[in-house]
């Protein structure tokens, strides 16, 4: 199987998971765009779907889901997403696709989180992934320095050539470099940091549930 299709296979196991009646929390990235092509098939189920950015929202409007502000939304049952790695107590980094912010607004919200993910994605130790940091731009240098002394090295995001611009209007600084042995304690304390808007560590609350697309089918963890 390809990894699209080991995607494909976890996006339409998610749909399990969507409540019949009530508000889905969506994610951002290739995965979550495989599970909004499924959503699709059950959009008269549901009232609609909050976005995590604005690229999943014009893609649920173009398959006709109702994407609600957040504001309108007390609580919700399920947001489903992506990872880019998550390890055996649940906790992810996110924020390869720029949206960590949004994400984990809207993750917030939400009483379960599913994550949806190719098999390469559960790691041992995470931080062979470049740690996204979302960041205000006056803040650049000061906060790539206290990045740097946590033991990573900080790298801006670029976009053609021109630093990449979150959803927010802010930067992204990936941290290259970092052994996560302990995400929690990381995620408290890069949220310390001044100037930093968003840590793309979801440790203190990571996924619910993970299924993970593997050969030999979907594997489901619960954590
Ligand atoms: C978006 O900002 C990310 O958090 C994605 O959820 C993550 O990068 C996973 O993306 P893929 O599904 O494209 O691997």
């Amino acid at each position: 199987m390809t990894q699209d299709e080991l995607k494909q296979a976890v996006a339409r196991a998610a749909i399990s998971y969507v409540v019949p009646g009530q508000i889905v929390g969506v994610g951002t990235g290739s995965t979550a765009n495989f599970f909004i092509d499924e959503l699709a098939k059950i959009k008269n189920t549901i009232p609609g779907a909050v976005a995590s950015s604005e690229a999943t929202a014009a893609r649920l409007r173009e398959h006709g889901i109702q994407v609600f502000d957040l504001n309108e939304i007390v609580s919700m049952p399920v947001y489903i997403d992506g990872a880019d790695e998550i390890d055996a107590s649940g906790a992810m980094i996110k924020g390869g696709g720029a949206a960590l912010t949004r994400e984990k607004i809207v993750a917030s919200v939400a009483e379960k989180f599913v994550c949806i993910a190719d098999g390469s994605k559960l790691v041992k130790v995470m931080g062979k992934f470049p740690l996204p940091v979302e960041v205000i731009p006056m803040a650049q240098n000061a906060v790539a320095r206290q990045l740097n002394l946590l033991g990573g090295e900080a790298r801006l995001r670029l976009k053609d050539g021109q630093p990449l611009l979150t959803d927010n209007g802010n930067i992204i600084l990936d941290v290259h470099g970092l052994e996560i042995s302990n995400p929690v304690a990381l995620e408290a304390l890069m949220n310390n940091i001044v100037g930093i808007v968003t840590v793309g560590l979801f440790a203190k609350k990571g996924a619910d549930v993970c299924l993970l697309g593997m050969a030999e089918g979907v594997k489901t963890l619960t954590f």
